[in-house]
């Protein structure tokens, strides 16, 4: 089969190979084959290629973090049966820059109605970061306010539509005024272009002094550092990444005088250690799918082939929303 391969870590673009005669294992236990129907990008995936992420897969591999399609083998304890169409979470190293990839049962979820593929490959990594930031460690309130940044990417995006959901009130910010356009669009009240305004200002402002409830911080570095002047009186900081490029380190001393506690996030841990909260999860945001609360933002679909290219969009502040390959 036709899969993209990293051999040796770098820049995406110098060390991602597209390969035409690679073998997958055959499924194990209650892991499946999936044909890839989609597989969605992820920030993550340019830092796999660079071996700078926290899951190191054995080289070679492939990357893609979330896929649609349909079970074509399954192993003799797998849940979903032939034929089933599943979304979710690859298994590293066989991941979803594929036409196949192999997943372990618990990790996919059938796929329902006539949803299509582009769309729910769209629908796992950034909404669940964001229900678990916001729903289980956050413990988000209706009425409260969330400051949400990188509003008009992949996971703020996410965050933005679940917060609007849960019945806060959403300020997001991003960078240039389209993607700010995008992001009030996406259902936020107010929305800020932080490379030219003072979001703090502007936070402090709209909340009369008192600040964020909820900030969810996918930026990092400066934007982490400027949020703390802005979070409320026991608010919550949740550290969802640092696209920006270096994680803040946290001044616990501030986090005491001024009672907000700085919350970290990672998804990834939730999937192996516990898998029944990620199921949950899907439940809830499936039920708010359904219910019309939230919908998978797919700004662009390209073939399999254009993969560097895509990422170099992702990772160059040039895309919004969920990019997406189909094979
Ligand atoms: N903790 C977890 O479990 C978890 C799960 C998923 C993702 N993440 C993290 O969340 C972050 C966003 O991931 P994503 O896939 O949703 O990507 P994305 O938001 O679609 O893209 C990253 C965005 O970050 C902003 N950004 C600010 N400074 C940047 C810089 N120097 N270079 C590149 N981008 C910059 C850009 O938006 P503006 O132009 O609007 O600033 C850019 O569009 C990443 O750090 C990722 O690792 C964490």
């Amino acid at each position: 089969m036709r899969a993209w391969q990293v051999f040796e870590h770098g820049e995406p673009s110098e060390v991602l190979q597209l390969c035409e005669d690679v073998d997958l294992p055959k499924p194990a236990g209650e892991q499946v084959e999936v044909r890839v129907e989609a597989c969605a990008l992820n920030f993550a995936d340019s830092l796999l290629c660079r071996g700078n992420y926290q899951e190191k897969p054995p080289l070679p591999f492939t990357p893609g973090l979330e896929l649609a399609g349909m079970v074509v083998a399954a192993g003799p304890d797998a849940h979903h049966g032939l034929g089933t169409r599943v979304l979710g979470s690859p298994m590293l190293p066989h991941g979803g820059f594929a036409e196949h990839a192999l997943a372990r049962s618990h990790d996919v979820f059938p796929i329902f109605g006539t949803v299509s593929s582009t769309e729910a490959a769209a629908f796992h990594v950034t909404y669940q970061t964001a229900w678990f930031a916001l729903c289980r460690r956050a413990h988000l309130q209706p009425g409260e306010t969330l400051v949400v940044h990188a509003g008009a990417g992949g996971v703020g995006s996410a965050a933005i539509q679940l917060g609007t959901a849960v019945g806060a009130h959403v300020i997001a910010t991003a960078g240039g005024e389209a993607k700010v356009g995008q992001c009030r669009r996406h259902g936020a009240e107010i929305g800020i272009d932080y490379d030219v305004e003072d979001f703090v200002a502007v936070v402090n402002d709209h909340t009369h002094g008192r600040g964020a409830d909820v900030i969810f911080d996918p930026v990092g570095g400066d934007t982490f550092d400027r949020s703390t002047k802005c979070i409320a009186w026991e608010g919550r900081i949740v550290v969802i990444g640092a696209a920006g490029g270096n994680y803040a380190e946290a001044r616990t001393n501030h986090a005491l005088v001024k009672n907000y506690s700085v919350l970290g996030l990672n998804w990834g841990g939730y999937r192996s250690r516990h898998p029944e909260l990620v199921a949950e999860a899907h439940d809830d945001l499936m039920g708010m799918w359904e219910h019309g609360s939230i919908h998978p933002l797919v700004s662009d679909v390209a073939s399999l082939d254009e993969l560097p290219g895509t990422l170099a969009k992702l990772a160059g502040r040039n895309s919004t929303g969920k990019l997406v390959l189909t094979p």
